[in-house]
């Protein structure tokens, strides 16, 4: 029988007004999910009912909220095949991919876990006597948090995690078609005793979201807004927020680039774009977007990737698969105009397209499913669409460069700034790289995409506004620093008047 799930606000299930099937994009015909969505009325209920909630939830000592994260990553732990299986089934991602994903949730809770024990303010000198001045961190309220399918659970949890940890409750509007995925995370978390409407789930489509954010917004219900997803709709939250005086927690998308030295191992700097451009069927926002190699060794690099591509095993998500099919059909249907923008002067490795019997990848011909067939298009100049903006999906550039320099100025021109990447074997080109490079995450020797989930993760440009989610860099997006003084002198003190002035002789010299 097909899963049945709606909207849970204060702990009870939400009306829904439209029905959405969640489909297995390996095998379309299955529904993996029937899902109620809400409309924006519910979604500013739900804010309403998280206000009521956070007030209780931000008296509860953090210590004590620090033990309901260990408790959600322990939940997380025990389930983990069951939840990785579920991700599988709905989005598409390899089975050991999905694995890793449920992985980083632990990762969070327990970098978080212990953060219930610090959550550190500061006492600081007065510049008077018998006066103490302190500082505080206090949680924002209510956080709205509205995230991609791509990633269904893991970086969901970076925004859950640490907001309820600092005492805030949380609205969260998964993608709808991760909506089981979704659903499944918050039944572990609420399994952890988090009190009723400190965490809602609202499924519904992005036109009643925006309008309930509105509203929410308007009320004074929403503190804090977290949005993962495309530049575009990131700018449309960013201008709303704005008028409510907030600055939100951005995290979008990438056209991240890969510098390839002359002194480079070449090999592993083939096995990284393998899996920084095909790994998640390139549809991670830290996937891999143009290669930048040195033009003396182009021909190399461009055959040996060329092969890496073509022996590369795509198929069922569920097998030992690089990659799998595309999320949903709305992203086969973005994707198909990207390969559009592939142009005369342009060298395309393998094959492009979908994956059918009649083009088959191997012997694999993608029956039922939405495969693409890995693709990367050499010649890419920097006035190419192919070239300036992000193309979700497996679709990997390659371009040439001459100095490094050229090459920094070459990953720097599309305007984002999430990854980076630069294969070497000489420090010296690294650390130039590190320092040139717009993105917030740079890798030598590695991939593009593969964040820990105790460093700083967000990006610049087009890819964020320098909001940063992950590690304790995260704390300043879901608290707001207190600064308190305590005068214990009897009188009035006044700051900058009733200073002891010490005076110094000014004409000294030796
Ligand atoms: C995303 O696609 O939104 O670094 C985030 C990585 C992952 C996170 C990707 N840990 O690729």
């Amino acid at each position: 029988m097909t899963r049945q799930i709606v909207s849970v606000v204060g702990g009870k299930d939400a009306a829904s007004f439209t029905t959405y099937d969640s489909t297995n994009p390996a095998k379309t015909s299955e529904i993996v999910a029937r899902v109620g969505l809400a409309d924006a009325g519910t979604f500013a209920a739900a804010c309403r009912t998280a206000k009521e909630a956070q007030r209780e939830w931000a008296r509860t000592p953090a210590p004590v909220r620090g033990r309901v994260i260990a408790s959600i990553g322990r939940l997380v732990e025990a389930n983990a095949e069951s939840l990785a299986a579920l991700v599988t089934e709905e989005i598409g991602k390899p089975y050991a991919e999905a694995l890793g994903e449920v992985r980083e949730i632990v990762d969070t809770c327990d970098f978080f876990l212990g953060e219930g024990r610090r959550l550190y303010g500061q006492t600081v000198p007065s510049e008077m006597p018998d006066k103490n001045l302190f500082t505080f961190r206090n949680p924002v309220g209510v956080a709205a948090v509205i995230t991609a399918g791509n990633f269904p659970v893991a970086v969901p949890s970076w925004y859950l995690v640490p907001a309820l940890l600092c005492g805030n409750a949380v609205v969260w509007k998964p993608a709808e078609y991760a909506a089981a995925s979704a659903h499944a995370m918050y039944r572990l978390f609420a399994a952890s005793g988090l009190p009723e409407g400190v965490l809602n789930v609202v499924f519904a489509d992005g036109v009643q979201t925006f309008e309930g954010l509105d509203t929410a917004l308007e009320e004074g219900t929403v503190q804090k807004v977290g949005f993962t997803g495309s530049s575009e709709v990131g700018r449309k939250i960013g201008e709303l927020c704005g008028r409510h005086l907030q600055s939100p927690c951005l995290e979008l998308g990438g056209k991240n680039p890969m510098v390839v030295m002359p002194d480079a191992d070449l090999d592993l700097a083939v096995e990284g774009a393998l899996f920084a451009g095909f790994g998640t069927a390139g549809q991670r926002c830290t996937s891999l977007g143009t290669v930048i190699v040195h033009e003396s060794i182009h021909d190399a690099f461009v055959e040996r990737l060329a092969s890496a591509v073509e022996e590369a095993v795509v198929g069922d998500p569920a097998g030992q698969v690089l990659m799998g099919p595309l999320l949903d059909q709305k992203f086969a249907d973005r994707f198909e105009e990207f390969i559009g923008w592939i142009a005369d002067h342009h060298t395309v490795l393998g094959k492009v397209g979908k994956i059918t019997t009649s083009e088959p990848h191997g012997g694999f011909t993608g029956e039922g499913g939405i495969y693409y067939h890995p693709t990367v298009v050499d010649g890419v100049t920097p006035e190419d669409r192919l070239f300036l903006e992000e193309t979700f999906g497996p679709i990997v550039g390659v371009t040439t460069f001459r100095t490094l320099d050229e090459a920094i100025e070459l990953a720097n021109l599309p305007g984002y700034g999430l990854s980076s990447s630069i294969y070497t074997t000489d420090p010296r080109h690294a650390f130039r790289f590190r320092e040139g490079v717009s993105a917030g995450m740079v890798s030598v020797n590695n991939s593009t995409s593969g964040a820990e989930a105790h460093l700083p993760f967000g990006g610049n440009g087009k890819s964020g506004n320098g909001s940063r989610q992950s590690g304790m860099w995260v704390l300043d997006q879901f608290t707001r620093w207190q600064a308190m003084n305590w005068d214990h002198s009897g009188r009035l003190q006044k700051a900058q008047m009733d200073v002891a002035d010490i005076v110094p002789d000014l004409e000294f010299r030796l």
